[in-house]
Parts: structure tokens; C-alpha cells; sequence
């Protein structure tokens, strides 16, 4: 088990950066989740951690030795770091067992030895009894497990996933996340896990890092990502929270503002210090109710049933250029057309220059 650190990252392919200066700390047998759009830099931070790929600048430390730096490169297989992909690309012609083991026989680790350490493995992942088996006789989600067990048989002392689940099947995702979780708990292992599905993340990790465009946004606990979200961005990616334009009307005391959303006053939580300014608010469901009177008006577009409610969408009547979207359990009573009064009875005021 190991702690990882991160410090001042960038990845240059050409001009363009796909990481930059990204600053991460990870403790001992901690589970962070790395979450973000298509094409912001995930994977590849992953595999510079790995040691796939070179960093430009910046180091990266893992269970306290540099493993890349200013003119230091320690190769993957010295890393002690093990990864699972997405792909698991295990070998069709070799049962699970020979699967898990390969690495070890290339090593040349001896034969009892080594069948020993694959039945640990494969008990670890709960598939003690399989190791006979070919990978086609397998279901997706224990191939999956295989693809764990062979990067867990080298007793890696970091593991990173990128997206291991993204192939699954939505019932086996479930499934596996249970299954990650528990691994997790037995194990204790410091683990690195991509995804860009953010209910996943949540479920799973202990903290999440947030980026967007090779940059780190926010690296917090999924309550506070979800609570306090650092910008626009992590305030829609994170439970689609809504954003809007206010205006801060006083001084921040106890962690609490007076704002103006729309026309309407509201207490809301906010950074330390905040002061009257313009600024973008976050709302969740629990900040908002539909009123009879008062509130703001939203002319609702699109009612959509979503199994147990309605989807809302539409734009405050005073900003037809805003998108507004909520969810109403049933039974609701709006149809499109119709104009909603929703009271706002708290939010978040998105810290200054981030709205
Ligand atoms: N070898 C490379 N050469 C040039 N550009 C690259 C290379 N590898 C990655 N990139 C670029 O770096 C950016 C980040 O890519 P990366 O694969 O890390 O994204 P990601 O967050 O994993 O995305 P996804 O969710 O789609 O897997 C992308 O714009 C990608 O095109
Ligand atoms: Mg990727």
C-alpha cells in the first residue's frame, strides 16, 4: 500500500497540453475517483502514474520515492503500480489461472510459488473455484475480475482503473461497484479509479478530483463536490445542479449571504469573505419548491416521466435565454406551456470569478 503524490503535472503532446500543472495528494489506502469529460486528461494522468507516459513537468511520487521528475523516469514494471483497463483483453487460448499467472512465469517465479499466489488472487476476486476455466466460459463481469486478479497477483502496492466498468452491462455495473467496494474494504489497497460516470464516482470513492481540460478543478468528498462545487462546471457535472446569475446583496456571516436570484431574496451558503458582487449560484432539489404564489416563474418546455416523476424542463419567465430543469415527483401537475412558481429556499454561491 502506498500514498501517491502529484505535484505541478503537465503533459505536453506538441503545444498542446493535456495536463496542466495538476496537484494531487493521495493517502494510504485511500479510493479516489478521477472524473471528467471526454478528452480532459484522465487516462492520460493515469498513465503517467503508470510510467506509460512521460511527464513534461512537475513530479509524481508513489509510497514516498519519485518515480518521475526532472530527468527520472522509472519504468512501469519497477513502479509497482498495477492497472486495469477498460479492454481486459485477456488471452482466449489460456484458462483463468494461466490468465493471472502469466506475469509471474515470464518472471520466472517457480511453479509452486507461483500457484499459490494465483489461487490468492483469484480468492481475493472470489473466483477461487474457476481457475480452470477458459475466459469465453466466463460472464462479463467475472472476466472482469480475471483482468483484476492478474494486475492484484503482483501484489501491487497502488492500483489504477481506467473506466473498468464502461462495457458492462448496467445490472453488472451495479454489481461490480458492490464488488470494488468490498475489495476495497478487505484490501485496504490506495486505489486510482477513472471514470466518467459521476453516480459511479460517488458511489465508490472516498474523495474525487474533478478536471476539465488537463486542469485539476476540484478534489474534495462527493458531499462537498456536491454541496459546495468550486465552479459552473462542477456544479452541472456533479448531479446537474442548476446554475444562475444573482447578485450578492451583503456581507458573508457564519457561512451565510443574502442573495438576489431573479428578483427573489434568498440565505444562502457561500465562501468565507464573500462581499456584494455579482455572481452564479448553485441550486439543488432541496433548494427549490413549487409555490402556489411568489417564488420565480419558469415556463415549463418538456414534462418528461422518468419512472416514479417528472423531468421539468424550461426557462425562468424574467430569462428566456436561461435553461432551467427539475424534477417534480408524481403525481405532477405541469404540462408544457404551463408557467411554475418555484420558490428557491437555499444555495450556493459559487466562490468569486467562477460563476
Ligand atoms: N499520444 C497523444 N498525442 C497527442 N494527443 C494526445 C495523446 N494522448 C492523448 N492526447 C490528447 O490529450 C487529451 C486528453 O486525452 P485523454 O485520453 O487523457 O482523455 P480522457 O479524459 O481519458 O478522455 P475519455 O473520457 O474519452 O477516455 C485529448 O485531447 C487527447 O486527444
Ligand atoms: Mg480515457
Amino acid at each position: 500500500m502506498a500514498g501517491l503524490k502529484i505535484d505541478g503535472v503537465t503533459r505536453r503532446f506538441g503545444e498542446f497540453e493535456a495536463l496542466k500543472q495538476v496537484t494531487l495528494e493521495i493517502g494510504n489506502g485511500e479510493f479516489v475517483a478521477v472524473l471528467g469529460p471526454s478528452g480532459c486528461g484522465k487516462t492520460t494522468l493515469l498513465r503517467a502514474i503508470a510510467g506509460f507516459e512521460k511527464i513534461s513537468e512537475g513530479s509524481i511520487t508513489v509510497g514516498g520515492a519519485e518515480v518521475s521528475g526532472p530527468g527520472r523516469h522509472v519504468p512501469p514494471e519497477a513502479r509497482n503500480v498495477g492497472i486495469v483497463f477498460q479492454n481486459y483483453a485477456l488471452w482466449p487460448h489460456m484458462s483463468v489461472a494461466e490468465n493471472v499467472g502469466y506475469a509471474l512465469k515470464v518472471a520466472k517465479v517457480p511453479r509452486a510459488e507461483r500457484g499459490r499466489r494465483v489461487q490468492e488472487a483469484l480468492d481475493l476476486v472470489d473466483l477461487g473455484a474457476m481457475g480452470e476455466r477458459r475466459p469465453a466460459n466466463l460472464s462479463g463481469g467475472q472476466r472482469q475480475r480475471v483482468a483484476l486478479a492478474r494486475c492484484l497477483v503482483a501484489t501491487p502496492s497502488l492500483v489504477l482503473f481506467d473506466e473498468p466498468l464502461a462495457n458492462l452491462d448496467v445490472h453488472l455495473r451495479a454489481a461490480m461497484e458492490a464488488e470494488f467496494a468490498d475489495f476495497h474494504k478487505r484490501t485496504g489497497t490506495t486505489i486510482v479509479y477513472i471514470t466518467h460516470d459521476q453516480a459511479e464516482a460517488v458511489a465508490l470513492a472516498d474523495r474525487i478530483a474533478v478536471m476539465d481540460h488537463g486542469r485539476l478543478i476540484q478534489f474534495a468528498t462527493p458531499q462537498e463536490l456536491y454541496a459546495r462545487p468550486a465552479n459552473a462546471m462542477v456544479a452541472h457535472f456533479i448531479a446537474n445542479g442548476i446554475v444562475l446569475p444573482a447578485t450578492v446583496l451583503g456581507e458573508e456571516q457564519a457561512g451565510k449571504v443574502l442573495v438576489d436570484v431573479l428578483g427573489e431574496q434568498v440565505v444562502m451558503d457561500c465562501p468565507p469573505g464573500t462581499g456584494p458582487r455579482p455572481a452564479g449560484v448553485c441550486l439543488r432539489p432541496a433548494d427549490l419548491r413549487l409555490a402556489d404564489s411568489g417564488g420565480i416563474g419558469v415556463a415549463v418546455k418538456r414534462a418528461v416521466y422518468r419512472g416514479g416523476g417528472f423531468r421539468i424542463e424550461g426557462h425562468p419567465v424574467l430569462r428566456p435565454d436561461l435553461e432551467i430543469g427539475f424534477d417534480l415527483p408524481d403525481p405532477a401537475r405541469l404540462a408544457a406551456g404551463e408557467v411554475a412558481r418555484l420558490a428557491i429556499t437555499g444555495g450556493w454561491v459559487l466562490p468569486a470569478g467562477q460563476e
